[in-house]
């Protein structure tokens, strides 16, 4: 048994979540699923980063207290976690005192180190970043990355020493490549330390322009800088540098960072050097996704990301209403490699819920419960198979047989559309294989002990199947596991009943 600890980034409460945000948080939980089917002692963490500007902002437009709206939003957060069958161990907000004191104990820490220093800072600055921009980096006065105006500043401010340990992160990114995951966003940060001067980073901000923030230890004009502060979360939910930091000593390095391309620079470059600094031991993994993306309203683009600054957003309990929560979490694990981006469109889900789930999964569970109702009176048979049945069933016996070891292997390398494409490809295999073996045939034919071995292997099949979409669907392997525990089986309703486009 080992242990397993992922996290998802923590999300800016100034908005609610949709559908981008839920991606990563059941990408995580479908890993801690499995990872828990197998054993491991899991650590799974979520949370709200609910410091900066941003959300300031945001409470002020509300006209709201800041830690009144924060705890409002929160709320929405946990809501639709809870919906989604989020099994997370922990939710950490960055309010709380355990994470305040824990981001004041390293602020402190690496001041006494030396990697931290004062100086005075005058350049751009973008706001819904919250990033600083040098006139080098700039060809006109909008943020490179979001393209939004950018404000000019001219102020004294904390710096940590990343330019120190730029050779080190370097060395260090070189001799693991699977530390940064997929291998596209692995050669994004090694060409960006290769091409660009890695600047020391800005890590306060003075209260006189914002107070919304985690109060400097050692300067009461300043507070953290919001992506100082959030990325901490990461070790103070586990007690670090606190008196009881078990969960340190049990969890730390994480094993999967999971988060989009938009924030891989802050987790595969500022914070491993923090760590370093701190002299912890790197995560085993980052691994950055794409984007969920929307069909553009301008004509100018084809398609852009879904984001709740742009107003371009699926709220997921629209589609939990249509389709429920299993099939909206198959759809977004299943739709495209995790890794790429993707478009979000009406009619793909749709598409895949009558396929995947209702025609195939579905009818498979459906037709196999009716067969055990119609032949034996609702009592599931066990029965070796015979030579009539072993006959057209040795590949199919095999591909049930290696399912496993496919869905290690994938889950492995977070390859969830391969993981469920050989699940699917074995449902797929059952379904062709009861329409070759004619079971009313031999019913017909009074051939009951190859009915009886033929059933016996198809609920052979479909309890493997449930074990191995626990993970994806949990509701829905719950509900065939019970349906196969029944003392007499009964056909009962399709577990997804078809939709048709007009609904
Ligand atoms: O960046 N497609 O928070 P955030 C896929 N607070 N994933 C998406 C997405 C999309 N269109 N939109 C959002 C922050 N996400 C910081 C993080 S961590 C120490 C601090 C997901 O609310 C994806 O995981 O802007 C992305 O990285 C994250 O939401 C950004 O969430």
């Amino acid at each position: 048994m080992g242990k397993f600890y992922i996290t998802t980034p923590i999300y800016y409460i100034n908005a609610r979540p949709h559908l981008g945000h839920s991606y990563t948080t059941i990408a995580a939980d479908c890993l801690t699923r499995y990872r828990r089917l197998k054993g491991d002692d899991c650590f799974f963490l979520t949370g709200t980063d609910e410091h900066g500007q941003k959300v300031a902002e945001a409470a002020q437009n509300f006209k709201k207290d800041t830690l009144a709206y924060a705890d409002e939003t929160v709320g929405v957060f946990i809501d639709l976690w809870k919906t989604l069958l989020v099994s997370y161990d922990d939710f950490l907000r960055t309010t709380e005192k355990r994470h305040t004191e824990c981001v004041k104990k390293i602020l402190t820490k690496l001041n006494e180190s030396g990697d931290i220093y004062k100086s005075s800072y005058s350049g751009w600055y973008c706001v819904p970043c919250e990033t600083f921009w040098t006139e080098s980096q700039l060809t006109a006065k909008y943020c490179p990355d979001c393209k939004r105006p950018i404000e000019k500043i001219n102020e004294e401010n904390y710096f940590f020493k990343l330019s120190k340990y730029r050779d080190w992160l370097y060395e260090y990114i070189k001799q693991h490549p699977d530390f940064i995951c997929p291998t596209s966003r692995y050669n994004e940060v090694k060409k960006f330390l290769e091409t660009e001067e890695l600047q020391d980073l800005c890590i306060s901000r003075p209260k006189a322009r914002l107070s919304w923030g985690i109060p400097f230890p050692f300067d009461e004009q300043m507070v953290t800088y919001v992506w100082f502060d959030a990325l901490i979360n990461y070790i103070s939910a586990l007690g670090f540098l606190n008196d009881d930091d078990s969960k340190m000593k049990k969890f730390w390095p994480a094993d999967i960072h999971l988060m989009a391309k938009d924030i891989l620079r802050q987790h595969a470059v500022y914070w491993p050097v923090m760590l370093k600094a701190l002299d912890l031991p790197m995560p085993k993994k980052i691994f950055a996704h794409g984007w969920w993306l929307v069909e553009a309203k301008d004509l100018a683009q084809d398609e852009i990301k879904m984001s709740k600054s742009r107003g371009t957003v699926i709220d997921p309990r629209d589609i939990v209403q249509a389709f429920g929560v299993d099939a909206y979490r198959y759809f977004l694990l299943r739709e495209f490699p995790f890794g790429l981006d993707g478009k979000f469109s009406a009619k793909a889900l749709i598409k895949r819920y009558n396929g995947d789930l209702a025609n195939d999964l579905g009818n498979l569970v459906h037709r196999t419960l009716t067969m055990v109702e119609k032949y034996f009176d609702g009592i599931r048979p066990h029965k070796k198979a015979n030579e009539t049945i072993l006959k057209n069933s040795s590949k199919l016996i095999e591909e049930m047989e290696g399912l496993d070891k496919k869905v290690d292997a994938a889950l492995e390398k977070l390859a969830f559309t391969d993981c469920l494409d050989a699940i699917w490809s074995l449902i797929n295999s059952t379904n062709k294989f009861i329409e070759d073996t004619k079971p009313w045939q031999l019913n017909a034919d009074k051939k009951n002990d190859s009915l009886a071995a033929f059933i016996s292997l198809l609920i052979e099949i479909l309890d493997i199947v449930a074990f191995q979409i626990t993970p994806f669907m949990p509701l829905t392997a719950q509900k065939i596991k019970q349906q196969l525990l029944a003392e007499k089986i009964t056909k009962g309703s399709p577990l997804f009943p078809r939709i048709e486009k007009d609904q």
